[in-house]
Formats: C-alpha cells, structure tokens, sequence
C-alpha cells in the first residue's frame, strides 16, 4: 500500500528559527495588536473562536457521575462525566433562558439549573421540564445542553467553538513526534492556580516563549537560559531550555523527582516549552509537566492558568506532597514574576511614542507567534 502520509520535517533543532522578514528588518508587531479593541474583537472571532483551547486533564473529572464548571473565550462550559464513564462537555447553559447551569465542581446525578429547575441528565437530555406542561408545540428533545466539540490528547483535554475547524490530531501536526516521550497520558495534574493579569493575552505567550529575558526578569528565580527553537509542523512551536536536570525546581539542589524514564535522547537535554496555537503552552521537563494556559477577557485583560502534572506512580510515594512542594512554589514565583513585567510592558503600549521595535534572534518565536496572529486575522 502506499504510504500517503505526507512528509514530516525532522525535529532537528536549530539556534533559531526563522520566518517571515529577515532579521534586521523584523520588528515586533504594532502597538495596536495589543491596546485596540477592535483587533481584541477581530482575534476571538478569528482566532479565539475557531482554534483548539485546552480544557483541562480528564483526571479533573475523574468519577462517573461527576462535573467541572470552567469560562472559556466562548463562554461558560461543563465538562461532564457520565455514569457509564464517558466525558462530555456542553454549554454551561440553560435552554430556558440562558442561566448558568452548575459552578465549580463536584459529584452530579442530574444537572439541574438553579433559576427555574429544568434538569438534564448527564448526556445533556432534557428531562424535567417544571410548568411546561401544556405549552403548545414544546418538546423536551430539542432543547437538551448544547454540546462543544471536544478531543483528547494524552489525557489533555481540548475544546473548539469551530465545528468547520481541523480534528485536534491534525492540528497538532507532529507534535507527538516532540512531546510524545514524556507519556503526559500518565501525568496526573496536582496543582493549579489563576492569575487576574492586566496585560494583552499575546504578552504572556510571547514572554512565555522566549529565553531572552529570563537572566534579567527571573535573576533571582531561575536564571539566565539558553535554548534551541525547533522546526514544526500543525498549530504548535517549539523550543527547549537546555539543561540535563530539570528546570522545575530553583536552587542548586538535585530535583525531588527522579527523571522520567521513558524520555527519548532530545527530551533528556531539557525543558520543551511548546505553544499549541493560540493559547496552550506545555512546558515538559525531566521530571514533570506544566501548563500555561491563557484566557483572554479583554484588549488589555487576561487570566493565566497554571497547572502542574507529576507521573501517577510518583503520587504514591509517601512523600509525595514534600517532594511536590518546590515544583509548586518555582511555577507561581516565576509566573508573577513574568506578569509583573507584561503589565507594565502593557502599559508602555499604551504611550503615543509606542512603536514597533527591532527584533533579537531571540525573539524568533516572538515573531513566529506574530506572523501566525497576523495570518489568521487575515483569513489565512
Ligand atoms: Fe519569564
């Protein structure tokens, strides 16, 4: 049979890698992108709306017979796990009258919204229906919970607003090939936690990308890095932080994990810090995973979702909360650290002297992320 995979470029890396104008002539994008309302507009329709976001870990929603509440670019969502064990997510709202239908999470046998009690079961079935009786020409069949498209990805789990939109494996291109080694499909999130930022959601990936600032910014935390960039194909970009031990924890000291041993030979010479297009970062070390994941509210307001993840077979140790604890600390220091710095690059953005600056081979994923951003908005 022929083999009608089409090619995939081999994950060489290199120093840096490049696209679009050549350095010299590169610049970062207009101050526009990141202080107009009406391009913030244009991004969730273009881009927001229409990409793959990551959702969370299926472990988040482990039980049958349970549900998580979470905001999305479009909207209220809730993940939600069968008696039989399938997982679902629907709109988070009421076919009544649009009422958000859960908060949080928890244990759930029916879902019933809290404003006129229509209940669904957990397939999004309308089934009570209170003082409907009688209402000519009302069924319950069309108006169950709306689902969103929803995939899986080693346990991550993904959701579109874009029916038309690529499946989740075509978007991801090869990045299997990158990050398949660090098995994220056994990794169990044990940590999270949100920050309210006043910068544009583009500045937190972007910063989230790029070691040139780590020396100054993380002086005191985790350092001056250096990295490779990698060539990629799908929605997705690449680099790694090299360095032979993990980068998860600060300090001199050996990591309290031990290195996973299924890592191939390029994922064991450091830290994979990938951007799945548009908001999705995974950072893979050694030992561990994290993620950034970044919800836009506003031209200049964003929330930063952090998440760590640890092996399952690492939760059994004993001391497993000890040994947990820098890995926690190191991801929030790092991560304000980095938002203090954004809010006031946003607020720079905002001058009348604002305008685009020469950009550093450094930047190389800047201005991969830039020109993606800037293709999209186009229709392209
Ligand atoms: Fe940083």
């Amino acid at each position: 049979m022929p083999d009608d995979t089409p090619a995939r470029p081999p994950l060489d890396p290199a120093p840096y890698v490049w696209t679009g104008p050549p350095l010299g002539q590169a610049t970062s994008l207009d101050a526009r992108f990141y202080t107009d309302p009406a391009v913030f507009d244009a991004e969730m329709t273009q881009i927001h709306r229409k990409g793959w976001l990551f959702a969370g870990r299926e472990e988040m929603v482990a039980t049958p017979g349970s549900y998580r509440a979470l905001d999305t670019v479009g909207g209220p969502v809730l993940l939600v796990r069968d008696h039989d064990g399938t997982l679902r997510a629907f709109a988070n709202i009421c076919r009544h009258r649009n009422s958000i239908m859960a908060t949080g999470c928890g244990p759930a046998d029916r879902l019933t919204c809290p404003y006129h009690g229509w209940t669904y079961r957990l397939d999004g079935r309308l089934t009570g229906v209170p003082g409907m009786q009688g209402i000519p020409g009302f069924r319950r069949e069309p108006h169950g919970l709306f689902p969103v498209r929803m995939e899986l990805w080693q346990g991550a789990i993904f959701l579109t607003f874009d029916e038309g939109a690529p499946d989740l494996t075509t978007w991801l291109g090869n990045y299997p090939d990158l990050a398949g080694s660090h098995r994220m499909a056994d990794m169990v999130c044990t940590w999270e936690i949100e920050i309210e930022t006043r910068c544009n959601w583009k500045l937190l990936l972007e910063n989230a990308m790029e070691t040139y600032h780590t020396g100054i910014v993380h002086e005191k935390t985790v350092g001056a890095q250096t990295s490779v960039s990698f060539p990629t194909q799908g929605e997705w970009l690449a680099i790694q932080v090299i360095s032979t031990r993990s980068i998860a924890t600060l300090g001199d000291a050996a990591p309290p994990f031990p290195p996973l041993p299924t890592l191939d030979a390029q994922a064991r010479q450091g830290t994979y810090f990938t951007l799945i297009h548009p908001t999705t970062q995974f950072a893979l070390a050694q030992d561990c995973a994290w993620w950034l994941a970044v919800r836009p509210l506003a031209v200049d307001r964003s929330v930063l979702w952090v998440g760590g993840m640890f092996p399952r077979a690492a939760l059994d140790l004993p001391d497993f909360a000890t040994r947990a604890a820098p890995y926690y600390a190191r991801w929030e220091a790092v991560a304000r650290e980095d938002v203090d710095i954004l809010e006031r690059q946003q607020i720079g953005l905002s001058s009348v002297y604002a305008e685009p600056g020469p950009l550093s081979w450094r930047d190389d994923m800047v201005l991969a992320m830039n020109t993606w951003v800037q293709a999209r908005l186009a229709g392209r």
